[in-house]
Formats: C-alpha cells, sequence, structure tokens
C-alpha cells in the first residue's frame, strides 16, 4: 500500500507523461482513429446509434452461419426492420434509414448478400492481417519496418472434436517453424526476447476443456503443448497463452505452471501469459501467481489486460443468477488495473510486464510506475491490437519504447468471435477510443485519476466561472 505522498508523486509522473503522450499524439492524430476512411464511417455509425450497433452484432454473430444469399438478405433484413429490441434500445433515425433500405424492391437479394459480405469482409481486413502466411508476413514485415514488434495470433478458439485441435496444434507448429523465414532480415529492434512470438488459446488445443475435470483438461493441453514448446526452445520463439473467458482462467494458469513443473520446461524464459483487471478477484490471484512464480524461479512476461470478454461475462452471470465476477463500473476496471500494473512492477525482477492498452491513462500510469521503481527498458513492454490505435502505437515508438501489435490470422469465419469481440470495444460508449476520437474528450477528462470519485459537475472547468479556483 502507498502512502498518500508517493500515491501523489506517481499521481503528478503519471499526469506528465499523460499530456507528454497527448501533445506528441497530436502529429499522428489526423489519420484518425484508424487508416480506413470507410471503416471509420462504419464504426463511427454503430458509435452513434446503439441500436444500429446491437442489430449489426446481431447479424455478424449469426452470418457464419448463412449458407445462401437468400437467407444472409433475409437476416439482415429481418434484423434491420424488427421491432424495438430485447435491450430497450428504442429505434432511431440511422436504423429507419437502414430499414427502408432494406425493404426496397429494387434491391434484389444477391445485391443485399454481395454487400454484407463485402461490408463484414472490410471490416475484417481492419482488423485481420491476412489468411495466408505469405500475405501475413508481408504485413508484419511493413510493421518491422516502421519499428514494430510482433506477436501472431492464430484465428480460432473453442474447438469442438479432437481432429480440429490436432490441426490448430499443427498450425501453430509450422508458424513456429516456418514464419521467422518468411520474413526477411530482421530489422534492429529494441531488446525485447525473440523476435517470433506467437500468442496461443488453450481452448483450441483440446476439445475438451473442462474446468470441471482440470487433471484431465492439463493431460490433454500438455500433450499437445509439449510439440510447440520443444520448437520453440529449438527456434528461439516466445510462446504467450492467452487469457479466455473468466470460467477458464484458474485452469489454464494451473496448466501453465503444471507444464513448467515438468522436467524438461522447468526456467524456460520465452514464456508469457495473461492478467484481466477487469475481474474481482485480479489482485489476489495476480499475487498468488506471482508467489507460484517466485518459488519456482521461474521467468516469465505478463501481459496485462482490461478483459475482452466484458459483455459475455456479465450477461452469462446474470443469465445464470451468478454474482457477475467483472467489475461493471468502467473506472473500478481502469484503477485495477493501475494497481495490477503497479503489482507488477513492483516485482520487476520476478516477472517482465506488456502493458497492453490503448488507453493514454493506462499507458501513461505505467510510465510512471517505471520510473518510480526503476524497472528497466528490458522489462516493460507495450503491446496493442492490429488496427487499432495508430497514433498512440506510433507515439510511444517514437519516444524509444517497445511496441509489440498483437497480430491475428487466418480465416474470417474462425475469426468471427475475434471480429465481434473488437466491435464492441470499438463501438462502446465507455472505451478510451471512442471517447477519444469521436467524442472528443479533452485530455484533461481522459487522465483522471480512476481511483479518485469522479469530479462532480460544477467542478468541470468547462462549468467553473471567472474567478473560480481551479
Ligand atoms: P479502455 O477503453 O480503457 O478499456 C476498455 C475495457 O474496459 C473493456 O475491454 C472492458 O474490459 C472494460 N470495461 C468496459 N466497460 C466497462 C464497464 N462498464 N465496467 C467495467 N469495465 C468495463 N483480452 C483478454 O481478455 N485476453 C487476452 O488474452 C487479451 N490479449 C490482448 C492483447 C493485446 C496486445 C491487447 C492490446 C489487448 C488484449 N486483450 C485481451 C483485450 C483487452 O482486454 C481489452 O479489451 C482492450 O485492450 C481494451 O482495453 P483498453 O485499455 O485498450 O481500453
Ligand atoms: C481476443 O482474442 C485479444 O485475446 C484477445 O479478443
Amino acid at each position: 500500500m502507498n502512502t498518500r505522498k508517493q500515491e501523489a508523486t506517481l499521481e503528478r509522473l503519471a499526469a506528465r507523461h499523460g499530456k507528454r503522450l497527448f501533445r506528441a499524439m497530436a502529429r499522428h492524430e489526423s489519420r484518425g482513429l484508424t487508416m480506413d476512411r470507410a471503416q471509420d464511417m462504419a464504426m463511427n455509425l454503430m458509435m452513434k446509434d446503439e441500436d444500429l450497433r446491437y442489430r449489426m452484432l446481431r447479424f455478424v454473430d449469426v452470418y457464419p452461419a448463412l449458407r445462401s444469399q437468400a437467407s444472409i438478405a433475409e437476416h439482415l433484413e429481418e434484423y434491420l426492420t424488427a421491432g424495438e429490441l430485447e435491450t430497450g434500445v428504442p429505434p432511431t433515425r440511422l436504423s429507419d434509414l437502414a430499414r427502408s433500405i432494406g425493404r426496397h424492391r429494387g434491391i434484389t437479394q444477391p445485391a443485399i448478400a454481395m454487400a454484407s459480405r463485402l461490408g463484414i469482409k472490410q471490416m475484417g481486413n481492419q482488423f485481420i492481417a491476412g489468411n495466408t502466411p505469405g500475405e501475413v508476413a508481408r504485413k508484419v514485415s511493413k510493421m518491422e519496418k516502421r519499428g514494430f514488434l510482433f506477436s501472431l495470433d492464430l484465428l480460432g478458439e473453442f474447438v469442438v472434436s479432437e481432429s480440429q485441435a490436432d490441426d490448430y496444434q499443427r498450425r501453430y507448429l509450422e508458424m513456429i517453424e516456418d514464419f521467422e523465414d518468411e520474413l526477411g532480415p530482421a530489422p534492429k529492434q529494441p531488446a525485447a526476447g525473440p523476435r517470433m512470438n506467437l500468442s496461443i488459446k488453450l481452448s483450441s488445443q483440446t476439445s475438451k476443456f473442462d474446468p470441471m475435470d482440470p487433471e484431465g483438461t492439463s493431460r490433454d493441453v500438455r500433450r499437445r503443448l509439449r510439440p510447440l514448446f520443444r520448437a520453440a526452445r529449438k527456434k528461439g520463439a516466445f510462446l504467450n497463452i492467452d487469457m479466455e473467458k473468466r470460467e477458464f482462467r484458474d485452469l489454464t494458469l494451473r496448466i501453465i505452471l503444471d507444464l513448467l513443473d515438468e522436467e524438461e520446461f522447468r526456467g524456460f524464459p520465452h514464456i508469457g501469459t495473461v492478467h484481466q483487471a477487469y475481474l474481482r478477484d485480479a489482485e489476489e490471484v495476480l499475487q498468488g501467481f506471482l508467489a507460484e512464480l517466485s518459488k519456482r524461479n521461474q521467468p516469465m512476461t505478463i501481459r496485462l489486460v482490461k478483459g475482452a470478454y466484458w459483455d459475455s461475462e456479465q450477461i452469462w452471470a446474470r443469465q445464470k443468477g451468478w454474482q457477475v465476477p467483472v467489475y461493471t463500473d468502467k473506472r473500478e476496471t481502469d484503477a485495477c488495473f493501475e494497481r495490477c500494473a503497479e503489482i507488477l512492477m513492483k516485482n520487476h525482477k520476478v516477472v517482465r510486464t506488456a502493458i497492453a492498452s490503448h488507453n493514454v491513462r493506462s499507458i501513461a500510469w505505467a510510465l510512471a510506475l517505471k520510473k518510480a521503481y526503476d524497472v528497466p527498458d528490458t522489462a516493460l513492454e507495450f503491446q496493442m491490437l492490429f488496427g487499432m490505435a495508430g497514433p498512440i502505437k506510433e507515439t510511444l515508438r517514437d519516444m524509444g519504447h517497445p511496441v509489440r501489435i498483437y497480430t491475428p490470422c487466418g480465416e474470417l469465419i474462425p475469426g468471427m468471435s475475434y471480429l465481434v469481440r473488437r466491435i464492441l470495444e470499438n463501438t462502446s460508449n465507455e472505451s478510451f477510443l471512442r471517447q477519444r476520437f469521436t467524442k472528443g474528450a479533452s485530455p484533461m477528462t481522459l487522465l483522471a485519476n480512476p481511483k479518485l470519485p469522479p469530479r462532480p459537475e460544477w467542478a468541470k472547468p468547462a462549468n467553473m466561472g471567472k474567478g473560480a479556483v481551479k
């Protein structure tokens, strides 16, 4: 627990870093949230119109199951024209417009189907680097030339058969063994571990990922992970185990420790996992995990995130009548992220930290902690997602910090859940990116300390009269 004085010092440092970041970002910001105007427009429409957002997300969700042009057109029309949604969000002018387009007799079903296919494909192009290894390698090479690091993510999760799990294992293995050869010679990069970095979701490594059977699941998953870790050791690659829904968290951490307890993998340095700050027990679990790593003298990189399954976690818990495991006030998640970042940085001799956020306040806080705890350059990196927050990535890179881009690749259909998570995130009213790039919130508002109660309306600068004390 920090003293008030330490807290005030950290806060001052964070504010200074935040202001510097915003100033430096202005140079890159003219390009906005993304590089693609059409995508920006589609996202902006969904951000502005909650009704349209829900309707489009429902359509994107069902899209992979639609086989014919007629069913695509019928579903789109049905989703756009249905009355008020269960969400209680009333239809608005934009969805009225969409409805009238859907009803227009002159638009044939094939044309509607083609337009929606194109729209979803374009959305995919925004967040997915490519399908074939060659295509992805070209994008990654460009990113490297611009001074970024990468972590590949093979799209797909929650496999439903063992042959599917075998297939994912084989494709992960091919990536570890061959992908680096597809890239040209390595450009000079900040010291941040191996060049080849792969993110893996454990729900792709068995069709029976079952928290009720931790031993069986650990055994099945480790059987598939061993060849991947052997290949990573041989090629000098880094493997990160992503974090998925809350129900899988404890088992995922257990599997990682079980694997590292095996003689041949003990002390393997190029391994990482993820910690989600939106979970109410995040700090406790992080402390417990760090204690396990210390006991084993096991190096690791921990990617700190807020959590990508926020909507589904709370819907799922409410449906079951369970306690919601995630914070429901965004400021609480942000505050927990800052407390977890501090736990990680204090322990920089035990773990490397990867701050995975597009939020300038969260990043500024991490930079303040780096200074306060004298964290060496090699023990901290920043990570962001492909297709998002270009200006923030570029600003951090210009300042000399290692910035790794999480780069999804593969087909659109298995990538649909990933795509829906990105659309939800990018169009959420609470998101930093929306607040900054669509609503134009001021740096001062965005840099506010989430650990303090919000400023009352009357105390906001715009509402203060002349002579008011600031
Ligand atoms: P912000 O806008 O500051 O935060 C948005 C986040 O706040 C939401 O995603 C949600 O977590 C939380 N939130 C939104 N509304 C509320 C509310 N009302 N109450 C409380 N909390 C709320 N996520 C994973 O789960 N597993 C991973 O393995 C993973 N890997 C990632 C890798 C990288 C490189 C990056 C950049 C992100 C990764 N994420 C992962 C996604 C991450 O969890 C966030 O969803 C995303 O980065 C948005 O957070 P932010 O700090 O950028 O933005
Ligand atoms: C997700 O798949 C990035 O791991 C995160 O949404």
